[in-house]
């Protein structure tokens, strides 16, 4: 099983489309065994995944979700056992839908988090919870991550349990400052969640987290197309955007591959391409609740 966050510190930027789309696509063209997990308050990938009928039904009647896994090791009650999943019908994947009562949750997390690095059991244990849940996902080829746009300790939680994280970005300014960002907040995570470990080396057992260490990678980046101009027939990038464009290899390398990579690779593989503005696609596809490539421009069906 391979955990995989999609992860951007910018908002806006395709995270949840790719992902939800991503995951459909492994399932139903790679048969692979796949569980989405919503992290992000905001619940879009659950909204997307599921028709309003079952988002209703998850909300109104206390179905399952990520809540459910979160409070009870926030309250001291300890890790939850056994995980409820829904299945998505039209992407195809086992989802653990999201809850807007996650935001709550945050300030906990954080306060838990401020302990943890002081070397507290129950406070490393929270920030591990993730890697508990994932202790329970081994019969999925893969689990991915949405996460809303924050370094906050939600955030922090899921990068500190999954293996990699794949970062979508848009070709302006503030992706690139978002790369920094990134880069700075992880690297303290890092360090920190590591001091603390050795400060606990003793009693690592009472954690009850199977091999408990940061191990996160960098996966690799998707640029969002932008839209070129027609010049003597022929497409060209927009100057402006072009040249940010040719900014980010290099910002990248810098920030994330050098600290988050530890296997060689390429520095021209961890662009893993780039997504095309698909347009009327996409409510297309919201509005059905299908990946996109079920949704025909033309006749609205799936
Ligand atoms: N390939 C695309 N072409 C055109 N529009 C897109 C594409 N991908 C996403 N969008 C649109 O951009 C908006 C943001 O997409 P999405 O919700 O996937 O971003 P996000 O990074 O997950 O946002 P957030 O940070 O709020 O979680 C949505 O309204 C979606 O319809
Ligand atoms: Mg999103």
């Amino acid at each position: 099983m391979k955990s995989i966050a999609v992860f951007n510190n910018k908002g806006g930027v395709g995270k949840t489309t790719f992902l939800c789309n991503l995951a459909a696509s492994l399932s139903q063209h790679g048969n692979k065994k796949v569980l989405v997990v919503d992290a992000d308050p905001q619940c879009n990938a659950t909204q997307y995944m599921f028709d309003d009928a079952t988002v209703d039904e998850i909300y109104e009647k206390g179905g399952f979700t990520i809540l459910d896994v979160v409070k009870p090791l926030a309250q001291g009650k300890g890790f939850v056992k056994t995980l409820h999943v829904r299945k998505s019908q039209t992407f195809r994947v086992d989802v653990l839908p999201g809850d807007p009562g996650m935001s709550l949750e945050e300030d906990r997390l954080a306060t838990d988090w401020v302990q943890a690095t002081g070397g507290d059991i129950r406070g490393l244990r929270t920030t591990f919870l993730f890697s508990q849940l994932l202790s329970q996902c081994g019969h999925y080829d893969y689990v991915f991550f949405d996460m809303g746009p924050s370094l906050g300790s939600i955030n922090r939680a899921v990068l500190v349990a999954v293996d990699g994280f794949v970062t979508p970005m848009s070709t302006d300014i503030f992706s690139i400052r978002a790369i920094d960002n990134i880069s700075l907040s992880l690297s303290s995570w890092k360090r920190r969640l590591e001091r603390a470990l050795e400060d606990i080396a003793d009693n690592v057992a009472d954690l009850e987290i199977a091999n408990p260490h940061w191990h996160l990678q960098f996966i690799g980046y998707l640029t969002q197309q932008y839209t070129a101009k027609m010049v003597r027939g022929e497409k060209q990038p927009v100057r402006a955007f072009d040249k940010i464009a040719r900014k980010i290899p290099l910002r990248i390398e810098k920030q994330l591959v050098a600290h988050f990579t530890s296997r060689q690779r390429p520095a021209d593989s961890f662009g893993l391409g780039s997504i095309p503005t698909l347009n009327s696609l996409i409510p297309l596809a919201q509005s059905a609740h299908t990946p996109i490539f079920g949704s025909s421009p033309n006749s609205g069906e799936s």
